[in-house]
Order: C-alpha cells, then sequence, then structure tokens
C-alpha cells in the first residue's frame, strides 16, 4: 500500500522525481559492480532521485546551447551567489577572495593531505566518518588517528578527552573534521565545534572542515560553520569545503569550493595548488552552481520536508516492527544511519541486507571499525522506496528471529 504522503512533500515528489535506470547512474546501475547482484534496492551513495531545480536546468541548457566550451573563468557573479547564500542561510560572512574552486571535495581533501601533511606522517579523523577521509590518508602513505565518536544515551557525541589525547600523543598536522557529520547525522553545536578548534589550536593542529552537507538542517540545532565560531588565531589553521552538489544534486558536475580565510595559508595553497592541480572547479558546475544558489531556495526547502519525513516514516516503521534497531538522530546530512546488531551479528550483516532484505546500502565497516552492525540509508529519494526499504528490513528481522 502506498505511504499517504502530506501536499508539500506529495508535489515535490510528483515534479521532481525521476527514474534513473540507464542513465549510468552509480546507486542504480552500478549495483551489479559494486555488490554483485542487480536486484538490490538502492539506499547507498549519496545523490538523490530528484531533478535539479528548474533554474539550475534552464541556466545549464542556456549555456550548452551556446556551443561554446572554452576556456572561462569564474565570474564575480559566482562569487557573490555563494557569499549571499552562506549569509542567508547560515548567517556566515566570507569573502571572496578566500574561495578557490576544486573539481570535488573527495579531490580536494586528497589535495589537503598531500599539502599539509609529509609522507608518514599521521592525520587526525574521527571515526566513523566517511570513508574517503581514511582512504585520502592511507592512499597517500599516511597514518590514520582516530579520536572515535561515541554513541549513547544522548545520541552520537565527540568524546573530547579522546580527541585532546590522540593530538597529544600523535602530534598530527591535519585534523579532517565532518561537519554536518556523515554518516551519524549530528549537525556539530556552535559550542562543540569551539571545543574542536580550541584543542586543535591547544595542538597546533590545522582543521580542515569538510561542511558538504551545510545547507541540510533536517532536525535538532542550526548548522554553525567552522568559520562562524573560529577566533581569530584559529581562523589562520581553518580550511573549509563545501559545495552546491548535495544541495542542488549536481555531483556529476564536479564542482565546489575551498575556503582559506587567511591571507599566508592560502598563499601557501596557491603554491601548492599550482604545482598539482591546474584546474579551478568545472564551468557547468559554477553555472548549475549560482543558479541554484540564486533560484533554488524554495525548490531545497521542500527537499527538506521530503527528507524530514523520510526519516520519521523509517524511524515510525521500525520503532514498531523492528523495535531493537538504533536509530541514529537525523539532524544534518539526508543520511540515516542504523545499529541492526540487536538483530544481527557483523558477519552476517551483508547476507541479511543483500539476501534478505534485498538492499543495497552503505556498510558501517566502511566507516569505521566499530560500526560493522550499522548500515546507512539514503533518505533522499522517493518516499515509497524509504517504505519499501524500512519493510524490508522488518520482514529480514521476523525471519531471522
Ligand atoms: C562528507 C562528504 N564529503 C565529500 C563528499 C563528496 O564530494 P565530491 O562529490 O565533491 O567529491 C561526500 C559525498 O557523499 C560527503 O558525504
Amino acid at each position: 500500500m502506498a505511504v499517504q504522503l502530506p501536499e508539500t512533500v506529495r508535489t515535490f515528489v510528483e515534479e521532481n522525481l525521476v527514474d534513473r535506470h540507464g542513465t549510468n547512474s552509480e546507486k542504480w546501475d552500478g549495483l551489479q559492480a559494486e555488490f554483485g547482484a542487480t536486484d538490490l534496492l538502492p539506499l547507498w551513495i549519496a545523490d538523490m532521485e530528484f531533478a535539479a531545480p528548474q533554474a539550475v536546468r534552464d541556466a545549464l541548457v542556456a549555456r550548452v546551447t551556446t556551443g561554446v566550451y572554452g576556456y572561462s573563468f569564474t565570474p564575480d557573479s559566482y562569487y557573490a551567489a555563494l557569499a549571499d547564500w552562506m549569509q542567508r542561510r547560515h548567517g556566515v560572512t566570507i569573502q571572496s577572495d578566500w574561495v578557490r574552486l576544486t573539481t570535488g571535495i573527495v579531490k580536494a581533501l586528497y589535495m589537503m593531505v598531500d599539502w599539509l601533511t609529509a609522507p608518514g606522517a599521521p592525520v587526525a579523523v574521527m571515526e566513523p566518518v566517511y570513508y574517503p577521509f581514511m582512504h585520502a590518508i592511507e592512499d597517500q602513505g599516511r597514518k590514520v588517528v582516530s579520536a572515535n565518536l561515541q554513541w549513547g544515551e544522548s545520541g552520537w557525541q565527540i568524546d573530547f578527552d579522546e580527541l585532546e589525547q590522540v593530538l597529544a600523543v600523535n602530534h598530527p598536522r591535519l585534523l579532517i573534521l565532518c561537519s554536518p557529520h556523515n554518516p551519524v547525522g549530528r549537525i556539530w553545536t556552535a559550542d562543540e565545534l569551539r571545543r574542536v578548534l580550541s584543542i586543535a589550536e591547544k595542538h597546533d593542529v590545522i582543521v580542515v572542515a569538510d561542511e558538504i552537507h551545510q545547507d541540510f538542517e533536517v532536525g535538532g540545532p542550526r548548522f554553525t560553520s567552522a568559520l562562524a565560531v573560529a577566533t581569530p588565531t584559529q581562523m589562520r589553521h581553518l580550511v573549509v569545503l563545501n559545495a552546491a552538489s548535495k544541495t542542488f544534486n549536481l555531483a556529476a558536475l564536479n564542482n565546489g569550493n575551498v575556503l582559506i580565510p587567511d591571507a599566508h595559508l592560502r598563499a601557501d595553497y596557491d603554491q601548492y595548488s599550482q604545482r598539482v592541480d591546474n584546474v579551478a572547479g568545472t564551468m557547468l558546475g559554477q553555472i548549475a552552481t549560482e543558479a541554484g544558489y540564486r533560484h533554488g531556495e524554495e525548490w531545497f526547502d521542500h527537499l527538506l520536508d521530503v527528507v524530514r519525513f523520510n526519516y520519521d516514516h523509517l524511524r515510525d516503521v521500525l520503532a514498531d516492527g523492528a523495535p531493537q534497531v538504533k536509530v541514529a538522530d537525523l539532524q544534518g546530512t539526508y543520511l540515516s544511519f542504523l545499529d541492526l546488531g540487536a538483530y544481527v551479528d557483523a558477519q552476517d550483516i551483508r547476507d541479511f541486507v543483500q539476501n534478505q532484505a534485498h538492499l543495497a546500502v552503505d556498510y558501517g565497516e566502511w566507516f569505521a571499525p566499530t560500526t560493522a552492525t550499522c548500515i546507512r540509508l539514503n533518505l533522499a529519494t522517493d518516499p515509497q522506496i524509504v517504505d519499501e526499504a524500512a519493510r524490508r528490513i522488518v520482514a529480514a528481522v521476523r525471519s531471522a528471529k
């Protein structure tokens, strides 16, 4: 039976839902390659089943039909649209000259590690965390040191004592912070961010904050950028990465921002990036980003309603049918992190998810060895898909008993 949707959610879904089969979609057409099966309902990979806002599509079409794709620079209007959006949505004032372009935030993470650390050096993260953080460190011959997050009565928390300890013992030069946090769904409060920045400052650590999910304020606190709480001294050791790619579903357009407020650090980055990467983002990605920031706000607010609805629905179906599944609070991102450990052992998780529930998910073990009984579900999709996934989990739990 189809899930009953509130009016705003129903309208958004009707107007924007797309069938992605046969479009070289990694999430839909890449199932065989990743999971060795094609009959799985895909809720992995963080992109959406929704077409980008009409204004974004119009801006891209307008440019594409000129037939001119020669060397282009980034117009001032791009930086102005980014600054307006950050001011309007998040109360953060940025300056255009802080901004450098990148062809992707993962690409930028690799560059941060290479730029700021030497081979063999430790780099700090807080696991569980988006696995390309660890790949960027380990693929380049650096060492991951983790101050693990803790999941207690009040949800996922930073263990500040552990962070202090990890920085004091290992002396990393770099801490990569995920804010809002993928996969645990936390929006760090201003106070939590201040504490992280001050511990980093005390141990002389540069903070790179990956804020790609900044716009997804789903529940709980409003998003606070590290740029909004850093003291002038901490600003000298801060880099923020963000993009419109999650917000408006633009991942394949390969555009993101590297924000470096401090002039010395920025000059050093410029010297480094000149050597390894002379590409400054992508023209079409910038056109789409600017159009989204200027005209996509209403579309995005309705998208947030869909994510909230999907999260509440998932939690309700699970609470009813599989009450011991632990569902992390979803404050930021559109990714729900669940612990199935009460029903399934770590070594049986893949069998449970793929052979019993017939789902494709991001596995908890990808984010940390300690979350091997967890899975991450993508909620930026059709509510009927979320409903089906929740019901399949419940049915698989019942038959596993
Ligand atoms: C925290 C985080 N950073 C970066 C990315 C990917 O960014 P990009 O596609 O620009 O490489 C994702 C995508 O899921 C993410 O969750």
